[in-house]
């Protein structure tokens, strides 16, 4: 093993899984290509379609003709006659950062906002090419009003460390809500979609090149399904024609570290995918 691998398998605690797993991780680190090939999902976001959507042929990112973002704009030249919710999608989607971190910090869409002591918009490069989206803030986020600052963060951090990045640079770090659970409970479906919005407009304005989802309630925000983790990951799903990876939520990992292996391939298959990327939009 060479050093560099060595360090990245340390930063990730994988030493002990990476002996007993032994010449299939390896290649998977050294040859991207031989990595399974994952098959492509294309989901329309803001749907709940019963059936989990049929599998499609690779094809590349661009976005697909008649996959777009859930909000719907079309009746923005009469404001007077919208619904409240619609008159809010068309608000939120034209705010720039400062008036969208405003109008999160402020916002009372859900009931989440009755017990939070601020609102967690999001951190990192606003124009990353990377962008990671969790669950939604903890107690220690809830203080501090940024996300991943928790035990979970650091390995977070370890997880972005294995794969070359940081949560500073070409990454943009936020959560499917942005108000804390009580007692970290779950998000419910219903407080998913009240922030979904902020989330669409987050990814709109970054327009990153590759989306991850940590954890089930991020993959039902992005992929408007319920998926299980070990379903979905090593697949390629989209999200308004950005591609998604989906793998395990950081603090799930610190509660079954035997998972941490299968992360490091989630983050393998995530780089592989950006590298496809970078090189098809530099042809
Ligand atoms: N877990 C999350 O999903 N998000 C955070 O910001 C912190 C912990
Ligand atoms: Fe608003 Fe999202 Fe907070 Fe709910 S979780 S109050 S929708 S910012």
């Amino acid at each position: 093993m060479n050093t560099r691998r060595a360090s990245i398998l340390r930063e990730m605690g994988l030493g002990p899984i990476w002996r007993t797993r032994g010449a299939a991780l390896e290649n998977a680190v050294e040859q991207p290509a031989s990595l399974p090939t994952p098959s492509e999902v294309v989901v329309e976001p803001g749907r709940r379609p019963s059936q989990p959507q049929p599998e499609q042929p690779r094809r590349p990112a661009e976005p697909k003709p008649g996959v777009s973002s859930p909000i719907v704009l079309a009746p923005v030249n009469s404001p007077t006659s919208q619904p409240p919710h619609d008159r809010r999608l068309v608000h939120i989607a034209s705010l720039d950062w400062d008036a969208l971190e405003n109008d999160i910090r402020a916002c009372t869409a859900c009931r989440l906002c009755e017990s939070r002591q601020q609102a967690v918009p999001g951190i990192g490069d606003r124009n990353g090419a990377w962008m990671l989206v969790g669950e939604g803030p903890g107690a220690e986020e809830d203080r501090r009003g940024e996300p991943f600052v928790g035990a979970a963060g650091q390995l977070l951090d370890d997880m972005l460390g294995a794969i070359g990045l940081t949560r500073t640079k070409n990454v943009y770090i936020a959560n499917a809500v942005k108000c804390r659970p009580p007692l970290n409970r779950t998000p419910q479906p219903d407080e998913i979609a009240a922030c979904l919005p902020y989330l669409e407009r987050q990814i709109a304005l970054v327009r990153p090149k590759l989306l991850i989802a940590l954890g089930r309630p991020a993959a039902l925000s992005l992929l408007g399904q319920e998926i299980k983790i070990n379903a979905a990951r090593g697949r390629l799903f989209r999200h308004a024609g950005v591609p998604v990876v989906v793998t395990y939520h950081p603090a799930y990992l610190l509660r079954n570290q035997t998972d941490k292996g299968r992360a490091w391939e989630d983050l393998c298959l995530a780089r592989s995918t950006m590298t496809r990327i970078a090189g098809d939009s530099e042809n």
